[in-house]
């Protein structure tokens, strides 16, 4: 019952083939079902899709080499000013970035998650393409498409790592 957990892994190669745009819809709605701190919904979520935006993400991003070749792209923001428990719009967004990339792979898709706060000068890049507005704070970036690469399910339990009652 939870392999698609399990077995979502980043996908940083994808093919040609378009998206259609209900997935696209269907991983934002799930992505607005994640859990918030008092239930604020402290975010924004940007679809690209235009080529020439794509091709400039690895400009301001390291880690981003796989952005030109996705069929498109969600960028996720904060809304700081939407919540009333200070700093918590981080674990919100998280939260809406792993709905992402979990409807993603339950559609069939691939996606990665791109960091970008809280490291400015990926902030500002992202805030200069997507043209976002100062109250608002890039989080993550998403690219997405149709896999071409099926990485394996990696071993990562570790019992270890479990503490019963007390550390
Ligand atoms: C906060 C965060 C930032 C990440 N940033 C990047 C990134 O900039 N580029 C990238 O290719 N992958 C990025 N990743 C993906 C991780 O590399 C990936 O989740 C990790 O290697 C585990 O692999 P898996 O997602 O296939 O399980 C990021 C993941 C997280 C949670």
């Amino acid at each position: 019952m939870l392999d698609f957990i399990m077995d979502r892994r980043s996908i940083r190669r994808y093919t040609d083939k378009p998206v259609p745009e209900e997935m696209v819809e269907a991983m934002v709605r799930a992505a607005m079902y994640a859990p918030s701190a008092g239930n604020h919904q402290p975010w924004h979520f940007i679809v690209v899709t235009d080529r020439n935006l794509l091709e400039e993400v690895p400009g301001f991003h390291p880690h981003s080499a796989m952005v030109p070749g996705a069929a498109g792209m969600l960028v996720v923001c904060g809304d700081p000013a939407r919540q009333r428990h200070s700093e918590m719009w981080v674990q919100d967004c998280s939260a809406a970035t792993q709905n992402l990339l979990l409807a993603a792979a339950a559609q069939g898709l691939g996606a990665v998650w791109l960091g970008v706060y809280p490291r400015e000068d990926r902030m500002s890049g992202c805030r200069d393409l997507f043209r976002i507005p100062q109250e608002i704070v890039p989080f993550s970036m998403v690219p997405f498409g149709w896999p071409a690469e099926h990485p394996s399910r990696p071993e990562r339990f570790d019992a270890s790592r479990i503490h019963r009652d007390r550390w």
